[in-house]
């Protein structure tokens, strides 16, 4: 299994110091910067863009970044994004039209590809375009906004998706991460790594708390434990 990352959501950054917050986080002992980008079209919210993601790069953040598009059409701003400075770009099937092209998409443009799922949207998506797929990433609240509770059936999700990914894995060679996004937090977060995910988002958790790098290392245990 992968080692874990700790991925905080900008969304409950403060916006305001942007840079200065991100900065704060990593040296707290995140892992990679999870981008939350919502077009008030295919999601009820609206907040930034690739400009905002080369701009912490000026500012000299160097860790991952792992942008989040809840978006559509998605493969005009995946692109722009890939230039921008992303590490991952990933996105939700039902938002583009070719699926497996979007994916094919974003590998050319030098970034690592995956899909997003919806609490409804089935995994089965995955069962053609693995090959073409980095990160799997299911959504454990619906997409939108911060600070929402966890959805109890994400966790069978997760080791429905565990199980796909293991498969693929045992068949190929080939790792593909497994990401959690929505309500995560210290006191759940153990039964989440147990599920099957790798790879956690948290945004209010992280964000909220006054020491980042405690609420880190007591996430970091609780996956370990
Ligand atoms: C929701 C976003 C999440 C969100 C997570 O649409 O994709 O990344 O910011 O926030 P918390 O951790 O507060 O649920
Ligand atoms: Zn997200």
């Amino acid at each position: 299994k992968l080692p874990p990352l700790i991925a905080p959501s900008i969304l409950s950054a403060d916006l305001a110091r942007l840079g200065e917050d991100v900065q704060r986080v990593l040296a707290a002992g995140a892992d990679i910067v999870h981008f939350d980008v919502m077009d008030n079209h295919y999601v009820p919210n609206l907040t930034f863009g690739p400009t905002i993601c080369e701009a912490l790069r000026k500012y000299g953040i160097k860790a991952p970044i792992d942008v989040h598009l809840m978006v559509e059409p998605v493969d005009a701003l995946a692109q722009l994004f890939c230039k921008a400075g992303a590490d991952y770009v990933t996105f939700h099937p039902e938002a583009t039209r070719h699926v497996d092209r979007s994916l094919q998409a974003i590998r050319d443009a030098g970034c690592k590809s995956g899909l997003v799922f919806n609490p409804a949207t089935p995994l089965s998506y995955l069962d053609y375009v693995m090959d073409k797929v980095d990160m799997v990433l299911l959504m454990s609240v619906n997409p939108g906004f911060g600070g929402q509770s966890f959805l109890p059936s994400a966790l069978t999700k997760l080791a429905q998706a565990r199980e796909k990914i293991d498969a693929y894995t045992a068949a190929t060679g080939r790792e593909v991460r497994l990401e959690i996004d929505g309500g995560v937090k210290v006191d759940n977060i153990g039964e989440i790594a147990a599920a099957g995910a790798d790879t956690f988002v948290a945004g209010s958790a992280i964000f909220n708390a006054k020491a980042y790098a405690g609420t880190i290392q007591a996430m970091r245990a609780a996956i370990a434990s």
